[in-house]
């Protein structure tokens, strides 16, 4: 008899439907998707105690909390029932149309307010462009190692993906030629400022390269720039955009400059990109979170966001600069390293041999924390490699963790 009354006779939750034995059917597209590696790695650097260079958080301590909670406090107390009411899927107008005056203001770019709609964070816009933009089978190119989240994004599409390789100053155009000759490429992506993972940004040559080779082809280049505001030295490049204009799709974010939790990034696309990308969005989310949007424009038409973004761009500088002293004095000669002019990260590569995982458990063990680049990689490869990480890292963890990192990779090469 049974005792306990959620326990019925007949279907006993211990035994296994037969729904369970066979396993769920899932749909093929979720086999060719990567799990985010990163997310997996966090959950073990998610101690305290363990010095972190592994994630990509912008520094809390450089969210202005106050200065939004007031934005907040204004937009309910003034507006409170239309914030908290549905809205349309292209997203808040006015925040759209402040968003085209920085373009102008930031890089002398023209983009009408119709051609931006605002997206549950720039990740969202990723997966909006894989939705309207590609078919199982369609080729791809990204670069060489590319972000993580745009190969997860639209592998979800099925796409073959092509990597080109990313040189010091852009992705390599012999190599971006040669793939657009053989292939008929729907997209090619890049972070062409202060590039996830490696830190680099392509010269203004190169993006003019970049937009000659695809320029008149069926290939939209999908510029992704998380990153653009975040340059130490003040001087922003030209968005590729500016060379090509209606083969170019933008995606921005203020995940880095006012707060990532208020999920907010819009996309920038042609007049007919953007008519299968509004219908996609509906379809998704009918509209991005209009309360954060409304709280964001309150915040930006404050005035404030330019000083912002000069103190998070100067605090994350000196932490670069900081990270790159110490690699100077502590790492072998036999590492090297981009030397980042923005943006959150350096990327290391080690002398051939010296395998990151190896690198990465080891210094887990020391209590430090870094990405082993290889899911940077469509094509594998990139055994060598690291992402390092210094938004989030007090001067004090970045002496002591990469002293640490430093010791681990000499042992492994005195081995
Ligand atoms: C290159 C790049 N694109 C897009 C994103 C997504 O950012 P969000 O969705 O917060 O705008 C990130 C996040 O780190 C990124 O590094």
């Amino acid at each position: 008899m049974n005792t306990h009354p959620s326990v019925q006779s007949g279907t006993s939750f211990t035994q296994k439907s037969d729904r369970q034995k066979q396993g769920y059917a899932f749909a093929q597209r979720m086999t060719k998707t990567p799990r985010s590696f990163i997310r997996e790695i966090l959950k073990v650097t998610e101690n305290p105690e363990i010095i972190s260079f592994a994630g990509g958080l912008p520094n809390p301590a450089l969210i202005d909390v106050e200065g939004i909670a007031n934005a907040a406090a204004a937009v309910l107390a003034e507006d409170g029932r239309s914030a908290l009411q549905y809205s349309t899927t292209e997203g808040y107008r006015p925040l759209r149309q402040f968003i085209a005056e920085r373009y102008k203001k930031r890089l002398g770019l023209s983009v009408s307010p119709d051609e931006i709609l605002i997206t549950n964070g720039s990740q969202q816009c990723l997966d909006l462009i894989g939705k309207v933009l590609i078919d199982a089978g369609d080729h791809v190119a990204i670069e060489r190692p590319g972000y993580l989240g745009a190969i997860q994004a639209f592998s979800l599409y099925e796409p073959c993906l092509h990597p080109v390789i990313l040189r010091e100053d852009g992705p390599d155009p012999v190599m971006l030629a040669d793939v657009a000759g053989r292939y008929p490429l729907k997209l090619f992506y890049g972070v062409p400022n202060s590039q996830n993972p490696s830190g680099i940004t392509y010269s203004d040559e190169r993006r003019r390269e970049i937009a000659g080779i695809l320029e008149g082809s069926g290939t939209l280049f999908v510029e992704d720039d998380a990153y653009g505001e975040l340059n130490f030295s003040g001087r922003s490049s030209p968005s590729v955009r500016e060379f090509l204009p209606e083969q170019t799709i933008i995606t921005g974010s203020f995940s880095k400059i006012l707060a990532p939790g208020l999920r907010m990034g819009w996309v920038v696309a042609p007049p007919e990109v953007m008519e299968q990308i509004v219908v996609a969005k509906q379809a998704s989310d009918l509209h991005s979170n209009y309360l954060s949007q409304r709280i964001a424009f309150e915040y930006l038409c404050r005035g404030k966001i330019d000083a912002r973004v000069q103190t998070i761009s100067a605090a994350y500088k000196s932490q670069c600069d900081l990270m790159i002293r110490m690699f100077e004095e502590m790492l072998p000669e036999s590492v090297t390293y981009t030397r980042p002019s923005g943006g959150m990260f350096v990327w290391l590569t080690l002398p051939d041999g010296i395998s990151s995982m190896d690198v990465f458990e080891r210094a887990l063990r020391q209590q430090v924390a870094v990405l082993p680049g290889i899911p940077f990689y469509v094509d594998g490869g990139g055994q060598n490699t690291l992402r390092v990480n210094f938004s989030n890292a007090t001067p004090d963890k970045i002496r002591t963790g990469v002293e640490r990192l430093s010791a681990v990779i000499r042992e492994l090469q005195d081995a």
